[in-house]
């Protein structure tokens, strides 16, 4: 199988986990797109979806599924999203699609945080793929400069504004062997929005498409 096909497989299993319904939270990139139209064949199932970024939102509309802000809905019992990376503790980086802030918010709410993710997500330690910051415009030399003294390569991703109005620096060369520890100091930096550690919230299960097959992980 290649790379699309083990994103479709991933994406056809975590319908498995819709709850009939309930309202389903869904995230962001070209895995979560692939759930979105598998969803398009169960949508009488489900009474709507919220969605983490304006993209996700066309994509599900064009699917003529209801969607909701998350303020409008009482309770969401499943959140469906890929990732950057994932470790053992289902710790996650996001925001390769620079939608990090919503993805965080709408995961923070959801009871359960299915992951869908390829094979080659899974990884020893995060950090080999940069990891993004969201930073409001006016703090982005106070930003850069505070992480770069944490000992990564900061840049700006440039020609790119997030759906919130803010920039992502990318943080290449760092090693994250405290995942949760790193997410909040970075976020304690002032002018940053949230950075795409979840590592205080990670997946609770993780749906990983290999050659042999949809593996089910969850913390070890
Ligand atoms: C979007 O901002 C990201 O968090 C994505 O969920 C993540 O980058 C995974 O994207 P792909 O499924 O396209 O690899």
């Amino acid at each position: 199988m290649n790379q699309e096909q083990l994103k479709k497989a991933v994406g056809r299993a975590a319908i498995d986990y819709l709850v009939d319904g309930e309202i389903v939270g869904v995230g962001t990139g070209s895995t979560a797109n692939c759930f979105i139209d598998q969803l398009a064949s169960v949508k009488h199932r489900i009474s709507g979806a919220v969605a983490s970024s304006e993209a996700t939102r066309q994509r599900l509309a064009s699917h003529g599924i209801a969607v909701y802000g998350l303020d409008e809905v009482d309770r969401l019992p499943v959140y469906v999203d890929g990732a950057d990376e994932i470790n053992s503790a289902m710790q996650m980086i996001k925001g390769g699609g620079g939608a990090l802030t919503r993805e965080k918010i709408v995961a923070a709410v959801a009871a359960k945080f299915v992951c869908i993710a390829d094979g080659s997500k899974l990884v020893p330690v995060l950090g080999r793929f940069p990891l993004p910051v969201e930073v409001i415009p006016m703090a982005l030399g106070h930003v850069t400069r505070e992480l770069a003294a944490l000992g990564g390569r900061p840049a700006r991703r440039e020609g790119f504004v997030t759906d919130n109005g803010n920039l992502i620096v990318d943080v290449s060369g760092l090693e994250i062997v405290d995942p949760s520890g790193l997410e909040t100091r970075i976020n304690q930096i002032v002018g940053v929005v949230t950075n795409g550690l979840f590592a205080r919230r990670p997946a609770d299960v993780c749906l990983l498409a290999t050659a042999g097959g949809v593996r089910t992980l969850t913390a070890r």
